[in-house]
């Protein structure tokens, strides 16, 4: 199993002066005290480039939010996966619940951007998670399987990691039980390895919504929880440093 990978998911903050801050912090803290762990920062598509220059060499891996799925062309606001490589990014979080829910985005189009970002050189970050509506429903599993069966391009298992996060559990201080993160993970695990075979079952899935430092180290220890995606708690130097920190050795 790869190490586990603890993403921070900036969203729409940051400005050029706070954000070079906040990496700064990260810098010097992983400088001094190495985490158990691979730590990646995806902030606005503005500042991909300046944190990628202030990261370079520190371990820091640095990522953007989302990618158009063509290479370049008349895509007026958007920005393509080789646009991401070329600024310094080595990722990208693909298909978040506030993209689909934000701009109608579907997995056939969330897909497509994983493709392109393969073929960038990126590694693709593709959330999937169920609505409260859905997990009332008791259909939570059916619909992060069929998010993930059409949201996967082929050959993902190479670069790719899965991010569950109910949609609920987002930016809410609500998270699932450790019981039912570890059942979805599992049927997760099982979908990727009827898939892609031995590749997919070491694709790190990463579990996200409403992660902080008080919740992940079990969150972390549960079986097959690759990593954890924060939004809010990503924010702050000493919260995401403190949640890598509680990452398996
Ligand atoms: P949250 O966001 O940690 O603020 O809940 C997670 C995400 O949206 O990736």
């Amino acid at each position: 199993m790869p190490r586990q990978l603890i993403a921070g998911n900036w969203k729409m903050n940051g400005l050029s002066v706070a954000g070079t801050r906040l990496a700064g912090a990260l810098r010097e803290a992983v400088a001094t005290a190495p985490p158990p762990c691979d730590l990646l920062v995806c902030p606005p598509f503005t500042l991909v480039g300046r944190l990628a220059h202030v990261l370079l060499g520190s371990g820091v891996a640095v990522g953007g939010q989302d990618c158009h799925a063509e290479a370049a062309g008349a895509h007026t606001g958007d920005v393509s996966a080789p646009m991401l490589r070329d600024a310094g990014a080595t990722a990208v979080i693909l298909g978040h619940s506030e993209r689909r829910a934000g701009h109608g985005e579907t997995d056939g189009q969330v897909r497509a951007k994983a493709a392109a970002a393969l073929a960038a050189g990126l590694a693709p970050i593709v959330c999937v998670g169920e609505t409260l509506a859905e997990r009332e429903a008791g259909r939570q599993e059916a619909v992060v399987a069929a998010q993930l069966a059409g949201s996967l391009p082929d050959g993902f298992a190479v670069a790719g990691a899965v991010a569950y996060e109910p949609v609920w559990a987002i930016g809410t201080g609500k998270t699932p039980t450790e019981t039912e993160i570890a059942a979805m993970h599992a049927m997760i695990r099982r979908t990727l390895a009827a898939r892609f075979g031995t590749a997919g079952e070491s694709v790190r899935i990463l579990y996200g919504g409403s992660v902080k430092p008080s919740n992940a180290k079990a969150i972390l220890a549960l079986p097959e929880v690759g990593g954890a995606l924060v939004g809010g708690a990503s924010l702050v130097a000493e919260d995401f440093l403190a949640i890598a920190a509680a990452a398996r050795a």
